[in-house]
Protein backbone atom coordinates (compact mmCIF):
# COMPACT_ATOMS: atom_id res chain seq x y z
CA UNK A 1 0.00 0.00 0.00
CA UNK A 2 2.60 2.34 -1.07
CA UNK A 3 1.64 6.35 -0.95
CA UNK A 4 -1.33 5.42 1.56
CA UNK A 5 -1.88 8.53 3.62
CA UNK A 6 -5.73 7.86 5.31
CA UNK A 7 -6.12 10.68 7.48
CA UNK A 8 -6.87 8.57 10.69
CA UNK A 9 -3.59 7.11 10.68
CA UNK A 10 -1.48 10.75 9.99
CA UNK A 11 1.49 10.43 12.94
CA UNK A 12 1.42 6.64 13.78
CA UNK A 13 2.53 3.83 11.72
CA UNK A 14 2.16 0.32 11.84
CA UNK A 15 -0.61 -0.65 14.54
CA UNK A 16 -0.35 2.48 16.52
CA UNK A 17 3.63 2.51 16.73
CA UNK A 18 4.00 6.98 17.32
CA UNK A 19 5.99 8.25 14.83
CA UNK A 20 9.02 9.23 16.77
CA UNK A 21 12.74 9.52 16.51
CA UNK A 22 13.01 5.69 17.84
CA UNK A 23 10.70 5.07 14.81
CA UNK A 24 12.94 6.98 12.46
CA UNK A 25 16.09 5.38 13.61
CA UNK A 26 14.50 2.18 13.62
CA UNK A 27 13.26 2.45 10.18
CA UNK A 28 16.49 4.06 8.73
CA UNK A 29 17.92 0.89 10.16
CA UNK A 30 15.70 -0.96 8.20
CA UNK A 31 16.08 0.89 5.06
CA UNK A 32 20.05 0.62 5.10
CA UNK A 33 20.92 -3.30 5.69
CA UNK A 34 24.43 -4.76 4.81
CA UNK A 35 25.76 -8.14 4.33
CA UNK A 36 28.97 -8.75 6.45
CA UNK A 37 29.65 -11.80 3.87
CA UNK A 38 29.31 -9.64 0.57
CA UNK A 39 32.01 -7.17 1.99
CA UNK A 40 35.06 -7.68 -0.58
CA UNK A 41 37.94 -9.00 0.96
CA UNK A 42 39.90 -10.11 -2.20
CA UNK A 43 43.00 -7.59 -1.52
CA UNK A 44 43.27 -7.87 2.30
CA UNK A 45 45.70 -10.80 2.32
CA UNK A 46 47.77 -9.21 -0.23
CA UNK A 47 47.71 -5.65 1.66
CA UNK A 48 48.37 -7.43 5.14
CA UNK A 49 51.48 -8.80 3.43
CA UNK A 50 52.92 -5.66 2.17
CA UNK A 51 52.38 -3.76 5.31
CA UNK A 52 54.14 -6.74 7.24
CA UNK A 53 57.08 -6.40 4.66
CA UNK A 54 57.18 -3.14 4.00
CA UNK A 55 57.12 -1.89 8.21
CA UNK A 56 58.74 -4.06 10.24
CA UNK A 57 59.97 -1.91 12.53
CA UNK A 58 57.07 0.06 12.93
CA UNK A 59 55.23 -2.99 13.15
CA UNK A 60 52.32 -0.86 11.66
CA UNK A 61 50.23 -4.24 10.56
CA UNK A 62 50.64 -5.19 14.58
CA UNK A 63 48.94 -1.80 15.47
CA UNK A 64 46.06 -2.77 12.99
CA UNK A 65 45.83 -6.41 14.40
CA UNK A 66 45.73 -5.03 18.19
CA UNK A 67 42.60 -2.90 16.64
CA UNK A 68 40.60 -5.52 15.02
CA UNK A 69 41.01 -7.61 18.36
CA UNK A 70 39.88 -4.55 20.37
CA UNK A 71 36.62 -4.64 17.95
CA UNK A 72 36.15 -8.31 17.70
CA UNK A 73 36.07 -8.42 21.41
CA UNK A 74 34.21 -5.12 21.66
CA UNK A 75 31.37 -5.85 19.11
CA UNK A 76 30.88 -9.49 20.24
CA UNK A 77 30.32 -8.07 24.11
CA UNK A 78 27.98 -5.55 23.02
CA UNK A 79 25.84 -8.25 20.97
CA UNK A 80 25.57 -10.45 24.12
CA UNK A 81 24.66 -7.68 26.67
CA UNK A 82 22.06 -6.04 24.49
CA UNK A 83 19.08 -8.07 24.93
CA UNK A 84 18.41 -7.00 28.78
CA UNK A 85 18.06 -2.86 27.63
CA UNK A 86 15.27 -4.79 25.47
CA UNK A 87 13.82 -6.65 28.35
CA UNK A 88 13.98 -3.49 31.12
CA UNK A 89 12.38 -0.77 28.37
CA UNK A 90 9.22 -3.25 27.61
CA UNK A 91 9.12 -3.94 31.68
CA UNK A 92 8.94 -0.37 31.92
CA UNK A 93 6.37 0.41 28.98
CA UNK A 94 8.38 2.38 27.42
CA UNK A 95 6.80 1.98 24.24
CA UNK A 96 6.88 -0.09 20.61
CA UNK A 97 9.00 2.23 18.69
CA UNK A 98 12.29 2.24 21.48
CA UNK A 99 11.88 -1.62 21.31
CA UNK A 100 11.70 -1.70 17.80
CA UNK A 101 15.06 0.28 17.41
CA UNK A 102 16.72 -1.99 20.07
CA UNK A 103 15.82 -4.75 18.32
CA UNK A 104 17.28 -3.66 15.02
CA UNK A 105 20.49 -2.53 16.86
CA UNK A 106 20.63 -6.20 18.56
CA UNK A 107 20.75 -7.70 14.60
CA UNK A 108 23.37 -4.77 13.85
CA UNK A 109 25.62 -5.60 16.40
CA UNK A 110 24.97 -9.20 15.86
CA UNK A 111 26.51 -8.20 12.17
CA UNK A 112 29.31 -6.09 12.93
CA UNK A 113 30.54 -9.13 14.88
CA UNK A 114 30.01 -11.26 12.35
CA UNK A 115 32.27 -8.99 9.50
CA UNK A 116 34.94 -9.65 12.92
CA UNK A 117 34.63 -13.48 12.74
CA UNK A 118 34.83 -13.78 9.16
CA UNK A 119 37.37 -11.13 8.43
CA UNK A 120 39.72 -13.23 11.13
CA UNK A 121 38.74 -16.74 9.57
CA UNK A 122 39.67 -15.11 6.09
CA UNK A 123 42.01 -12.86 6.33
CA UNK A 124 44.20 -13.44 9.45
CA UNK A 125 43.58 -17.36 10.17
CA UNK A 126 47.04 -17.08 12.03
CA UNK A 127 45.74 -14.49 14.55
CA UNK A 128 43.71 -15.06 17.77
CA UNK A 129 41.21 -12.47 18.51
CA UNK A 130 40.40 -14.00 21.50
CA UNK A 131 43.61 -13.01 23.51
CA UNK A 132 42.82 -11.98 26.71
CA UNK A 133 41.99 -7.93 26.73
CA UNK A 134 44.15 -5.50 28.66
CA UNK A 135 42.64 -4.91 32.14
CA UNK A 136 41.02 -1.41 31.20
CA UNK A 137 39.58 -2.17 27.65
CA UNK A 138 38.24 -5.16 29.44
CA UNK A 139 36.97 -3.98 32.36
CA UNK A 140 34.75 -0.94 30.15
CA UNK A 141 34.05 -3.26 26.78
CA UNK A 142 33.45 -6.43 28.87
CA UNK A 143 33.39 -6.82 32.70
CA UNK A 144 31.34 -3.72 32.68
CA UNK A 145 28.72 -4.17 30.10
CA UNK A 146 28.22 -8.08 31.63
CA UNK A 147 27.85 -6.22 35.04
CA UNK A 148 25.24 -3.73 34.18
CA UNK A 149 23.67 -5.98 31.90
CA UNK A 150 23.39 -8.64 34.98
CA UNK A 151 21.39 -6.30 37.24
CA UNK A 152 19.36 -4.95 34.47
CA UNK A 153 18.15 -8.85 34.10
CA UNK A 154 17.28 -8.89 37.86
CA UNK A 155 15.64 -5.73 38.91
CA UNK A 156 11.95 -5.90 39.22
CA UNK A 157 11.25 -2.50 40.65
CA UNK A 158 10.66 0.06 38.60
CA UNK A 159 12.55 2.91 40.12
CA UNK A 160 15.23 1.15 40.26
CA UNK A 161 14.82 -0.25 36.88
CA UNK A 162 14.63 2.97 34.89
CA UNK A 163 18.29 4.14 36.70
CA UNK A 164 19.29 0.98 35.89
CA UNK A 165 18.50 1.77 31.99
CA UNK A 166 19.91 5.52 32.55
CA UNK A 167 22.99 3.62 33.46
CA UNK A 168 23.32 1.35 31.46
CA UNK A 169 22.80 3.93 28.07
CA UNK A 170 24.99 5.88 29.47
CA UNK A 171 27.34 3.08 29.42
CA UNK A 172 27.11 0.82 26.44
CA UNK A 173 25.89 4.08 23.87
CA UNK A 174 27.60 7.11 25.57
CA UNK A 175 30.77 5.51 26.58
CA UNK A 176 31.47 2.38 24.52
CA UNK A 177 29.74 3.61 21.42
CA UNK A 178 30.48 7.36 21.42
CA UNK A 179 33.89 7.35 22.65
CA UNK A 180 35.49 4.26 21.96
CA UNK A 181 33.67 2.48 18.74
CA UNK A 182 33.02 5.77 17.06
CA UNK A 183 36.21 7.06 17.62
CA UNK A 184 38.06 3.83 16.34
CA UNK A 185 35.77 3.28 13.56
CA UNK A 186 36.73 7.04 12.71
CA UNK A 187 40.15 7.64 13.29
CA UNK A 188 41.59 4.38 11.82
CA UNK A 189 39.13 4.69 8.94
CA UNK A 190 40.74 7.78 8.40
CA UNK A 191 44.20 6.74 8.61
CA UNK A 192 43.77 3.80 6.26
CA UNK A 193 41.83 5.57 4.03
CA UNK A 194 44.75 8.35 3.62
CA UNK A 195 47.58 5.23 3.17
CA UNK A 196 45.06 3.57 0.71
CA UNK A 197 45.72 0.19 2.83
CA UNK A 198 43.00 -2.82 3.69
CA UNK A 199 39.94 -1.51 1.69
CA UNK A 200 38.17 -4.45 2.65
CA UNK A 201 38.64 -3.05 6.59
CA UNK A 202 38.23 0.50 5.44
CA UNK A 203 34.42 -0.61 3.66
CA UNK A 204 33.69 -2.64 6.81
CA UNK A 205 34.37 0.26 9.18
CA UNK A 206 32.38 2.57 7.50
CA UNK A 207 29.19 0.52 7.71
CA UNK A 208 29.77 -0.14 11.09
CA UNK A 209 30.38 3.44 11.55
CA UNK A 210 26.83 4.06 9.89
CA UNK A 211 25.39 1.67 11.88
CA UNK A 212 26.84 3.06 15.49
CA UNK A 213 25.71 6.68 14.74
CA UNK A 214 22.19 5.36 14.73
CA UNK A 215 23.15 3.32 18.05
CA UNK A 216 24.79 6.66 19.35
CA UNK A 217 21.98 8.75 18.25
CA UNK A 218 19.33 6.90 20.39
CA UNK A 219 21.34 6.92 22.79
CA UNK A 220 21.50 10.97 23.05
CA UNK A 221 17.51 11.21 22.57
CA UNK A 222 16.67 8.50 25.47
CA UNK A 223 18.84 10.29 28.11
CA UNK A 224 17.45 13.42 27.00
CA UNK A 225 14.01 11.83 26.93
CA UNK A 226 14.28 9.92 30.25
CA UNK A 227 17.36 11.44 32.35
CA UNK A 228 17.80 15.26 31.61
CA UNK A 229 14.43 16.21 33.28
CA UNK A 230 15.33 14.19 36.52
CA UNK A 231 18.16 15.23 38.72
CA UNK A 232 18.88 12.24 39.88
CA UNK A 233 18.63 10.68 36.93
CA UNK A 234 20.73 12.97 35.25
CA UNK A 235 23.58 12.76 37.92
CA UNK A 236 23.69 8.76 37.52
CA UNK A 237 24.24 9.15 34.05
CA UNK A 238 26.72 11.66 34.36
CA UNK A 239 28.10 9.56 37.37
CA UNK A 240 28.77 6.55 34.75
CA UNK A 241 30.68 8.78 32.42
CA UNK A 242 33.14 9.55 35.52
CA UNK A 243 33.47 6.39 36.61
CA UNK A 244 34.44 4.71 33.10
CA UNK A 245 36.39 7.85 31.31
CA UNK A 246 40.09 7.00 33.26
CA UNK A 247 39.45 2.97 31.20
CA UNK A 248 38.41 4.46 27.83
CA UNK A 249 41.11 6.58 27.75
CA UNK A 250 43.41 4.27 28.74
CA UNK A 251 42.15 2.31 26.41
CA UNK A 252 42.86 4.52 23.54
CA UNK A 253 46.31 5.02 25.55
CA UNK A 254 47.09 1.56 24.14
CA UNK A 255 47.59 3.12 20.63
CA UNK A 256 50.23 4.96 21.79
CA UNK A 257 53.07 2.84 20.05
CA UNK A 258 56.62 4.41 19.90
CA UNK A 259 56.08 4.27 15.90
CA UNK A 260 52.35 4.97 16.13
CA UNK A 261 50.67 4.55 12.94
CA UNK A 262 47.47 6.55 14.46
CA UNK A 263 48.29 9.96 15.57
CA UNK A 264 47.28 9.16 19.32
CA UNK A 265 46.63 13.02 19.71
CA UNK A 266 44.09 12.59 17.10
CA UNK A 267 42.68 9.89 18.79
CA UNK A 268 42.43 11.05 22.49
CA UNK A 269 41.18 14.46 20.95
CA UNK A 270 38.66 12.12 18.96
CA UNK A 271 37.57 10.43 22.09
CA UNK A 272 37.02 13.79 24.17
CA UNK A 273 35.21 15.72 22.00
CA UNK A 274 32.97 12.61 21.26
CA UNK A 275 32.30 12.40 25.09
CA UNK A 276 31.22 16.18 25.47
CA UNK A 277 29.04 16.24 22.00
CA UNK A 278 27.06 13.17 23.58
CA UNK A 279 26.81 14.47 27.00
CA UNK A 280 25.72 17.95 25.31
CA UNK A 281 23.11 16.55 22.71
CA UNK A 282 21.58 14.46 25.41
CA UNK A 283 21.12 17.84 27.47
CA UNK A 284 23.44 16.77 30.78
CA UNK A 285 25.61 19.47 30.75
CA UNK A 286 25.17 22.93 29.41
CA UNK A 287 27.67 23.19 27.13
CA UNK A 288 27.26 24.31 23.64
CA UNK A 289 29.05 21.98 21.35
CA UNK A 290 28.59 21.63 17.54
CA UNK A 291 27.60 18.14 16.72
CA UNK A 292 29.10 18.27 12.98
CA UNK A 293 30.71 15.01 12.86
CA UNK A 294 27.60 13.13 14.19
CA UNK A 295 25.36 14.87 12.02
CA UNK A 296 27.40 13.98 9.54
CA UNK A 297 26.83 10.49 9.47
CA UNK A 298 23.28 10.80 10.35
CA UNK A 299 22.67 12.84 7.53
CA UNK A 300 22.95 9.77 5.60
CA UNK A 301 19.89 8.36 7.38
FE1 LIG B 1 28.65 -2.37 16.90
FE1 LIG C 1 26.58 -0.20 18.24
Amino acid sequence: MAGATCGSQRGRNIDGVPDSVYWKLYFAARKLPWDPQTVDLSRECADWERIRREFPAEDYAGQVLQLCTFFYDGEESVTYTLTPYLSAAARLGLGADLQLFLTSQLAEEARHFEFFRRYFAEVLPDANPRMPLPPEPRSVLVDGLQDIADRLRKEDEPGQLRELLVEGVAHYMGVVESMLARTGYRGVGEVLAARGWLPGLQEGFRLIRRDEGRHVAFGIHFLKDIASPHPPLRKIALDTFERYLPAALATVQLFDFPRPLFPIEMLVQYAMDAGQQFLAAAALTDEAVELTELERDLAEL
